[in-house]
């Protein structure tokens, strides 16, 4: 094969195909682009023509330049996926400064410290009551008794949700994020999902109505009915953040609770580690996380004519950064590919972004994996992984429809 022929099998290089994440088959491509090109233009995409940053520096460029590198929903928002025309829902992550600085700051202190502390009982309870109704020696999904129970459960107490229709969370944020091509995806058109999610935003308003009467209370609806810069917001807007708050809070901690049992699964030694010396759950919680990067990408659009990486991009590109290169990325993390659980700089990754839209939920993630592993390990149980995962198709989340598991008796 002549140079050119490499060349243009380069370019044609389009890690936007969900199915890579599917099949778990991203390595290799990302591998090559990190190495070979890694601010890469792919002209022709189901989404269009698009920019790829996939070393860990140069997506932290990115990420610290939001003058440059833009998340407004008018140009397009945060995925690799225009929002569609006269579908768009905004909301403060595809916002830029200062609407995103006070929407942010509304919401931000249910994940301050002082409300992490007040959580702490409340998760650990749920958590050991989830385990202990687990069946013993029988194989059940991982993923509907363990990562959307508690993830569900601790959306419920964010928002004060009526307990017994909890599970509508996760029904809500599958929803706002499917990939209407995927076999299994809940709604079939964007229309499907616009009408479904105007059902939430109807059963949320009356929720919001009763708070908006009543003294300001210390759960999501009644912060954002009282917060300045929220209480007014028109129903786009208000849909917007409603499925923001969800989906931020559900599929990623979701996520990396299946994760993180996979990866341990597949690293008895690693496991064996842990059994040793729990103290290592600290290390270890930022290490799953990194290790399954949860959200794929994140995009931004540029706001001018800019350089990186050598390369020259325009005002109005599409640049997406991937994260799940970026954590894999030999030149900023050692041994990139091992799951290690004792690594020195364990928080070092990129799986909550970085800059002004930094998941503001990041110690919450941590803590209930945290709790959860500090719960198992009290119990000494010994999950066994019984199958393969079912993996899902998209390229903006990287999850588990379900995960065969059985603890032994
Ligand atoms: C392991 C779990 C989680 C992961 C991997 C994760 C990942 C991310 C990422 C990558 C971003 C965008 C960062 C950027 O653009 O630089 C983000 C933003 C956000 N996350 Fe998370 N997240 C997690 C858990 C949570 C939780 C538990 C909540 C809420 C309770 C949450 C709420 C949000 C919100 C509201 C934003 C938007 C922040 C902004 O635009 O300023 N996330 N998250």
């Amino acid at each position: 094969m002549g140079q050119d022929a490499q060349a243009a099998t380069l370019e044609r290089i389009d890690v936007s195909d969900p199915a890579l994440y599917r099949d778990d088959t991203w390595h290799e491509p990302f591998r090559r682009l990190r190495r070979e090109d890694p601010v890469h233009h792919c002209p022709a995409s189901p989404f269009g023509p698009y920019w790829s940053v996939t070393r860990y520096d140069d997506i932290m460029t990115v990420e610290l330049d939001h003058a440059t590198y833009s998340s407004a929903s008018e140009l397009g928002g945060i995925q690799i996926t225009d929002q569609p025309q006269g579908q768009r829902l905004p909301n403060f992550i595809r916002m830029d400064p200062p609407q995103h600085t006070a929407q942010r700051r509304t919401v931000a202190p249910i994940v301050g410290p002082k409300n992490l502390a007040n959580l702490e009982t409340t998760i650990r309870e749920r958590t050991a009551a989830v385990l202990d109704g687990l069946p013993r020696g029988e194989t059940f999904d991982w993923v509907d008794r363990v990562s959307i129970e508690l993830t569900t459960q601790m959306l419920a107490t964010l928002f004060d949700f009526p307990w017994e229709d909890r599970r509508l969370l996760p029904y809500w944020s599958d929803v706002a994020v499917a990939n209407i091509d995927a076999p299994d995806a809940p709604v079939r058109s964007n229309e499907a999902r616009m009408a479904e999610l105007e059902k939430m935003a109807d059963y949320f308003l009356e929720l919001w109505n009763e708070r908006a009467k009543g003294e300001p209370r210390f759960d999501l609806i009644s912060m954002l009915a009282h917060g300045e810069s929220t209480r007014a917001m028109p129903r786009p807007e208000f849909i917007g953040n409603i499925a923001l708050l969800i989906v931020g809070g559900n599929d990623t901690t979701r996520n990396s609770m299946t994760g993180g049992l996979l990866a341990l699964d597949a690293h008895p030694d690693e496991t064996r580690k842990l059994r040793d010396n729990p103290a290592l759950i600290d290390k270890l919680v930022p290490e799953i996380i990194r290790y399954q990067t949860p959200v794929i990408h994140m995009r931004r659009t540029a706001t001018r004519d800019v350089e990186l990486g050598g390369k020259t991009i325009r005002r109005g590109d599409k640049v997406v950064m991937w994260y799940v290169s970026g954590n894999r990325d030999e030149r900023a993390i050692e041994e990139p590919d091992r799951f290690v659980i004792d690594r020195p700089r364990a928080r070092q990754h990129l799986a909550f972004g970085a800059g002004i839209h930094r998941c503001v939920g990041d110690r919450l993630a941590e803590q209930q994996l945290r709790i959860l592993w500090e719960e198992m390990l009290k119990r000494r149980l010994e999950v066994e992984v019984m199958g393969p995962p079912v993996r899902v198709y998209s390229n903006f989340l990287r999850g588990y429809r379900s995960l065969p598991a059985r603890i032994r008796a």
